[in-house]
């Protein structure tokens, strides 16, 4: 048993599954905008369903998340090192949970629907921050470590 290629394997696919859900929710957002944005009778259902999809969303991105670090730090520790590069790393990991978790506590769990466009507009900015904290995470991962 190859154990750094199976620690890789699990780190790289547990990111891919993290990452497919923030995508996977960008559409679902996308596509509910004119539900969640429009009148009291175009909202019906939507709120719930839309609260469902980020359950289940939340179990596979939680676990992804976890994964990714715990494979990533047995990396570090069994056969990469511990290089600068791997503590900018952790940092930028920890800041992008924390800019996260406070975004959705103090914008988004407040929303209630239907909201006009420009409260929406708050979940396109969670994208925002997410998305820009992976491509930090990824340039530091392909070009410095
Ligand atoms: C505490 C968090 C993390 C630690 C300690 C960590 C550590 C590491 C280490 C040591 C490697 C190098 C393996 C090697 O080439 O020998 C690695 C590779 C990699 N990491 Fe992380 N990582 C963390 C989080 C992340 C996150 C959040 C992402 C995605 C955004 C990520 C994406 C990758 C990718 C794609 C590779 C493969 C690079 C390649 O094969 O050349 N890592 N990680």
């Amino acid at each position: 048993m190859d154990w750094y290629n199976l620690l890789k394997f699990i780190h790289v696919t547990s990111f891919a599954a993290w990452f497919g859900t923030v995508f996977a929710s960008l559409f679902l957002l996308k596509t509910l905008e004119p539900k969640l944005t429009g009148s009291r009778e175009d909202v019906a259902h939507h709120p719930q369903l839309l609260q469902t999809f980020i359950r289940l969303e939340t179990k596979v991105a939680d676990t992804g998340f976890k994964s990714t670090v715990i494979s990533g730090l047995l990396l570090a520790f069994f056969f990469y090192g511990w290089s600068t590069w791997v503590f900018v790393k952790i940092g930028l990991v920890a800041l992008q949970l924390a800019l996260t978790m406070g975004y959705i506590i103090k914008q988004i769990q407040p929303l209630a629907y239907p909201c006009n466009p420009a409260e929406y507009r708050k979940w396109y900015q969670l994208f925002t921050i997410s998305l820009s904290m992976f491509a930090l995470v990824l340039l530091v991962t392909f070009f410095l470590l």
